[in-house]
């Protein structure tokens, strides 16, 4: 395994994780909310997420994809899909690992906001705000960063790395 550069620990996930639960438990209160995780990046995230979240949360899963290595394609791909009925009249909030170009947020946004949700929000774990190539924002961020590629805590490179406890940079 290459050396990684630490950016941020366990520690301090875990106490921005906490911070954005209660932040979002004191925006929905008691209203159901249904939870949208994009696989596999933001699972670690999710999971943590919920874990600490007070409220009526459910559970989906969506998957797509527009990396290859460290290289965006902007092409995004639907892998894996979810029916209306999950979607229609509910609160939604998308949980994303990363937000980059903003292609996938994008495409998720529309394919969700057809499917008539009572509300939609995004959470994103981290923003690389420099890198935006579509106009969207996440409305919740845990970090902002740099235009670096990261890995860890869920994040991958070419499928390696999502198992690391903390998130860093490859060092070459
Ligand atoms: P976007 O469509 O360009 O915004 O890319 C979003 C997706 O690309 C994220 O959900 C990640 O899965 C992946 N991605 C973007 N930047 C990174 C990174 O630095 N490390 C790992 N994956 C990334
Ligand atoms: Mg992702």
């Amino acid at each position: 395994m290459n050396k990684i550069k630490k950016l941020f620990s366990k520690k301090d996930i875990n106490n921005r994780v906490k911070e954005l639960s209660k932040e979002l438990y004191d925006a929905y209160g008691h209203d159901k909310v249904v939870f949208i995780c994009t696989l596999k990046g933001a699972v670690f995230f999710a999971c943590d997420l919920l874990k600490n979240y007070k409220g009526n949360a459910r559970l989906e899963f969506l998957r797509v994809s527009s990396y290859k290595g460290d290289k965006s394609t902007g092409k995004v791909e639907l892998n894996l899909s979810i029916s209306k009925e999950v979607i229609e009249k509910e609160n939604i909030v998308i949980i994303e690992d990363i937000v980059d170009t903003g292609n996938t947020l994008k495409f998720l946004k529309e394919y969700l906001s057809n499917m008539n949700p009572k509300s939609i929000k995004i959470i994103t774990l981290l923003n690389k705000k420099s890198r935006r190539e579509v106009d969207i924002e996440a409305d919740y961020t845990g970090f902002e960063i740099d235009d670096l590629f990261v890995v860890g805590y869920g994040l991958d490179y070419n499928q390696e790395y999502r198992n690391l406890p903390y998130i860093g940079v490859i060092k070459s």
